[in-house]
């Protein structure tokens, strides 16, 4: 029987995201048991303590629906960001709060601005919501947020800026997210995506977002994760903060039960674990460098990285090595959906972990470890 009911016409330009390859594919595929993996920018050290021990006890109250608007982190956030509730949304993932404010905001035909090679999340979302999205270039790998600032007109609903951005793993001053702001019109909302603030945020002329830039801007919407420093990817947890208005309006779209109960309750202890957070930044600045510098001298072009990854021009096909690579059991991103086949981006591991890759890319690469 043929299936004859046509989808949205929108979604005939939309692709699938492609997460990083899992550790349990490549131990079925190639039967290896140790695998390690260094693509999806998670958090070698695992997760926060507080927060594993407050999942723990979450399980006591399995069998209820957790409170749908995820009240008591939201309360939580507000107090560590010094706002109020109404400005923090909590979803599945940073992630789901992109798709909300594609969903609350763009119409068929609207326009979103992007640059090129920012996380690819941003695009496909807008896509699917039927936008025109305009693409402009970077400058040194980094987004040009005065070009971008010229592609916003009267008809751009939204201007993403990963900050600093997944995969180049470059960052924009204050001055320039400020000189952003004040360019584009009123009515275009600027989502400013600090997945990686952790690691960022002690480089020189950082944004500091929040609460400040939040308090100014009724159009700027700043999204945060538990996924990267807090090491709590698989629990799903992000989230956004805006104007009030704003919020009031992805509150109201949002899945009634969007957050886990465990979820909740894990992050909310995650915000007391600053201890653990600075030591997730303290090995990852170590290792990142001790990375960058292997990579090197083995003749990839290393850049610049604020982030948990390393973004690199590979001597060889970024896919050809990914598969040489996922052969040794170890697991990298390369980048050909980001439309750069010559690189890959490297999750910065624990020293072990780091070893293991650098000697499987001497083999590969046939030069010393
Ligand atoms: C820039 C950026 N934004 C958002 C996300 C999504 O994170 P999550 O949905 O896990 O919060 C990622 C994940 O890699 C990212 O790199």
């Amino acid at each position: 029987m043929a299936f004859l009911t046509s989808p949205r016409r929108a979604l005939r330009e939309v692709f699938p995201y492609q997460p990083g390859k899992s550790i349990a594919s490549v131990q079925r595929e190639l039967g290896l048991k140790n695998v390690v993996k260094l693509a999806s920018n998670e958090n070698p050290l695992g997760s926060a303590p507080k927060a594993l021990a407050a999942y723990r006890k979450a399980e006591k109250s399995c069998a209820l629906y957790p409170e749908g608007a995820s009240p008591e982190l939201r309360a939580a956030l507000a107090r560590f960001h010094k706002l109020e509730p109404e400005s923090v949304i909590v979803g599945n993932g940073s992630d789901e709060i992109i798709r909300l404010l594609c969903e609350a905001f763009v119409e068929p035909e609207d326009e979103v601005v992007v640059s090129q090679h920012a996380f690819i999340r941003f695009k496909q979302q807008s896509v699917m919501m039927g936008a025109r999205v305009i693409e402009v270039p970077m400058t040194d790998w980094t987004h040009d947020l005065a070009l971008m600032a010229q592609a916003a007109s009267s008809r751009t609903k939204l201007v993403f800026v990963a900050n600093p951005n997944n995969p180049t793993g470059t960052y924009n001053t204050q001055d320039e997210v400020s000189a952003l702001l004040a360019a584009v019109p009123k009515t275009a909302l600027v989502v400013l995506d600090e997945a990686y603030f952790q690691y960022a945020q002690a480089v020189p002329g950082y944004p500091k977002s929040l609460p400040e830039l939040v308090r100014e801007h009724e159009n700027l919407v700043v999204l945060r994760t538990f996924s990267k420093a807090y090491g709590l990817a698989g629990l799903r947890v992000g989230y956004g903060v805006g104007d009030p208005e704003l919020v009031g309006w992805l509150d109201r779209i949002r899945m009634p039960f969007n957050v886990s109960l465990p979820a909740q309750l894990a992050c909310v202890s995650a915000l007391k674990d600053a201890a653990f957070v600075r030591r997730s930044v303290a090995l990852n600045e170590k290792e990142r460098a001790a990375v960058g510098r292997a990579l090197g001298e083995m003749g990839f072009g290393v850049g610049e990285s604020t982030t948990n990854f390393v973004f690199a021009r590979s001597p060889v096909p970024g896919r050809e090595l990914f598969k040489a690579l996922v052969r040794q059991g170890v697991i990298v991103r390369p980048l050909d959906e980001y439309g750069l086949p010559h690189h890959v981006r490297i999750s910065v591991g624990t020293a072990a972990q780091n070893k293991t890759l650098i000697q499987a890319l001497a083999r590969i690469l046939a030069v010393p470890a």
